[in-house]
């Protein structure tokens, strides 16, 4: 898909968020105070991905203070919008963010049932390190997937 654009949130920015999480995800969705707090706060990052002006997705990092790993909290692609890159798109930005950070790499949660998702992180070198059980609300298993994204430090000899 041609002419996405992607550039960080801002406040007036939540009220589309906000439709995108509940169009998304049935439980576990942000609400409106959190999709401000972390668009406001210092240790996050929210990118909106756009074609001609209108929202498509959005993926939120978080970047805590003593981790050399950045984490992939959240990433949606709105239902019209899905399977044409756009979800790609962001995450191969995320990762872009990650390393102007001087992240080694990035990890994420995901719901082990969620196949599209687990797909798209595989596609892009992500690795399952840790299964987590009944790590959701409904019971549903998670998998922490991570991505190294340069070389660690050398081991003394
Ligand atoms: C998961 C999601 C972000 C993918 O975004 P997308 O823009 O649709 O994905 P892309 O078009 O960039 O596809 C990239 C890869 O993702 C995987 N993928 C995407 N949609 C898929 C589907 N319906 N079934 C299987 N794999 C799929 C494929 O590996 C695909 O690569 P391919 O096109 O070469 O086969 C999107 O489907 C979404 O928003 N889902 C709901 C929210 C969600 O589950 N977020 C993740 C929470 S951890």
């Amino acid at each position: 898909m041609g002419n996405i654009r992607i550039r960080l949130a801002s406040k007036s920015d939540i009220a589309w968020l906000l439709h995108l999480e509940l169009s998304t995800f049935t439980a576990d969705s942000f609400s409106k105070r959190q999709i401000k707090y972390l668009i406001t706060r210092a240790k996050s990052t929210v990118l909106i991905a756009r074609q001609s002006g209108t929202p498509l997705a959005a993926a939120y990092m978080l970047w805590r203070k003593n981790s050399r790993l950045g984490r992939l909290y959240s990433i949606a692609v709105a239902p019209t919008a899905r399977g044409l890159g756009i979800g790609a798109s962001l995450l191969n930005e995320c990762e872009r963010q990650a390393a102007a950070r001087e992240r080694v790499g990035i990890y994420l949660e995901v719901r082990a049932d969620n196949l599209s998702a687990i797909s798209l992180y595989r596609k892009h070198g992500y690795d399952i390190v840790r299964e987590l059980p009944e790590y959701y609300g409904d019971g549903t298993d998670g998998l922490k997937m991570l991505k190294m994204l340069a070389p660690g430090p050398e081991l003394p000899a």
